[in-house]
């Protein structure tokens, strides 16, 4: 018979040097379990003389007791010992500085269409709205625009599939539409997207144009002048601004006009206006002996350069956050 006392030193030293609870389990099945070496030692006692059994007996559950003790004792330490590790895993350092929730800020772009929708609302405007996917009647017919005007061609001009649609390369069809439902007095500005065929500093495929419309019975020129040099006061807060009205052409207003706004050495085309043609009010059904008035169209994204002093406005729509996040 093995000697018992040899084999506690040699279970506890076991225990003692394991620490994942799996193998404590495997380890103590060699001593505990059914063919374990103390379960062999019990097993012998009925070989014993019966005088010695008793004392025997004693003695092996007093190892047994010993054992079982070392083990539960070694399997609280080893689950002790995870619940730290995993208290130490997902621990909370409350003195780092929080991640932030990141807010957001509005593009410059929809900066200047806020104030420019504010400004124009003080001078007693109201805002219209209308599609950006148009027919060709709304965006160039009724606009007075012929069939052979170089804008209705492929080359400045997005067309969707079959040629019946387009997207609008002007605010100006929102003119027309809102004609059509409204009669004078009419004084609205319509912003929106805009779509051509172009792209370098001063030109992007998506833009966006703030049209203006002042319709009423005694509405001239020098109204328009008025409001748009009003508007660029109020827009830009500065004294010391430039303005340029420069003779020009569309087929939807006589006369017409580019406004340009002096840029560094030279000059910034901002929009085109000018006084709403007979043809286009008798299209929308409006008396044009009565009535008459203005109609502007500006580049908002040319507003904003300006504002900001930024030089190629295709910046704007590249969406890098390090340009964006010095406006907001
Ligand atoms: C027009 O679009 C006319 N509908 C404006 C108008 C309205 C005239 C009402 C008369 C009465 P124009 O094509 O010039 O005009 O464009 C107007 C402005 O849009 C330009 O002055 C410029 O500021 C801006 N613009 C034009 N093309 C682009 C582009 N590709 N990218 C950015 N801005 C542009
Ligand atoms: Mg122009």
């Amino acid at each position: 018979m093995q000697d018992l006392d040899a084999l506690v030193k040699d279970a506890l030293a076991a225990f003692a040097r394991i620490s994942d609870a799996d193998e404590l389990e495997q380890t103590k099945a060699r001593y505990l379990g059914k063919t374990g070496l103390l379960t062999e030692q019990l097993k012998g006692l009925g070989k014993l003389p019966a005088a010695e059994k008793p004392v025997m007996g004693a003695r092996i559950n007093a190892a047994k007791t010993l054992i079982e003790q070392s083990l539960t004792e070694r399997r609280e330490a080893i689950q002790n010992s995870r619940l730290e590790a995993q208290l130490e895993e997902e621990s909370l350092d409350v003195t780092l500085p929080g991640r932030g929730s990141g807010f957001g800020g509005l593009h410059p772009v929809s900066r200047t269409l806020e104030r420019v929708e504010q400004i124009f609302h003080s001078l007693g405007f109201e805002v219209a709205d209308g599609p950006e996917i148009e027919t060709d009647f709304y965006n160039f017919t009724a606009l007075n625009q012929p069939e052979n005007h170089p804008a209705r061609s492929m080359h400045d001009t997005f067309y969707l599939e079959g040629g019946k649609h387009l997207l609008r390369t002007h605010t100006s069809p929102i003119q027309v539409r809102y004609m059509e439902s409204h009669q004078p007095p009419i004084r609205i500005i319509a912003p929106g997207r805009v779509y051509r065929v172009d792209s370098d500093a001063t030109h992007s495929p998506m833009f966006h144009q703030v049209e203006g419309l002042w319709i009423d019975e005694r509405i001239s020129f020098a109204n328009l002048k008025g409001i748009v040099t009003e508007f660029f006061k109020l827009f830009f807060e500065r004294a010391d601004l430039q303005v340029r009205f420069r003779p020009s052409f569309f087929p939807f207003t006589e006369p017409s006009a580019e406004i340009d706004m002096s840029f560094g050495e030279g000059w910034l085309e901002i929009g085109g206006c000018g006084m709403v043609h007979p043809q286009v009010l008798k299209n929308v059904n409006i008396d044009s002996e009565k009535f008459q008035g203005f109609a502007f169209g500006m580049g908002l994204d040319r507003l904003t350069m300006l504002r900001y002093g930024v030089n190629d406005l295709r910046l704007f729509f590249e969406n890098d956050l390090r340009f964006l996040r010095q406006f907001s």
